[in-house]
């Protein structure tokens, strides 16, 4: 199907064809990093959703998948996340690998990564499909990153603007009206 570039856009920043060979190229890397390990893959929702359902069908692992769900508000300087859906099932002792859309501020992957933490995985890493290192307030080391970009809001393969434009199969940058607007 076609998906033309919506008006509040003014450019597609990452195509669809590099987007899946990139998401092969984490998926190879992951497959011969995590050999002979049971890889159990945490994503937060929504935006995750699309970026795990391409990579785990490219890792030739025996995997498995959880979902957790958070949101944020703003207040003032920093932000507050709040977590709205919990794990289902129980990572002591598992490898995991928490897949991000994006780490923008970093505040949301560095309040999931302690929770996963403190129930006791075996091994747990980040792999985020975007890099928005611009806005950097809270470290958690990225063991697999997929593109670094500049401090630009992005829509499309997951992410979103107010619930829309997640379908998109590229990432596409969003006009200066729109973001303000
Ligand atoms: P952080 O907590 O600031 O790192 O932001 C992470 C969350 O903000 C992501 O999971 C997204 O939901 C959202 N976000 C950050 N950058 C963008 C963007 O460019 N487009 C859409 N959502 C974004
Ligand atoms: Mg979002």
């Amino acid at each position: 199907m076609n998906h033309p570039l919506p008006d509040i856009c003014d450019g597609i920043l990452v195509d669809e064809a590099a987007i899946h060979t990139r998401v092969e190229e984490l998926a190879e890397q992951i497959t011969r990093e995590y050999a002979g390990e049971r890889l159990h893959l945490v994503t937060v929702l929504k935006g995750g959703l699309f970026f795990v359902a391409d990579l785990c069908r490219k890792i030739d692992l025996p995997v498995s998948l959880d979902f957790m769900a958070v949101s944020q508000y703003t207040k003032g300087v920093g932000g507050v996340v709040r977590l709205t859906k919990d794990l289902s099932d129980d990572i002591g002792g598992a490898s995991v690998l928490l897949v991000e859309d994006v780490v923008d501020t970093g505040l949301t992957v560095n309040y999931v990564h302690s929770l996963l933490r403190a129930h006791g995985p075996a091994r747990l890493e980040v792999c985020t499909l975007l890099d928005k290192p611009a806005r950097r307030i809270a470290d958690v080391p990225i063991a697999y990153r997929g593109f670094t970009l500049p401090d630009r809001f992005l829509v499309g393969y997951g992410l979103d603007l107010s619930g829309r434009y997640r379908n998109l199969p590229y990432l596409a940058t969003l006009r200066d009206e729109a973001v303000l607007g």
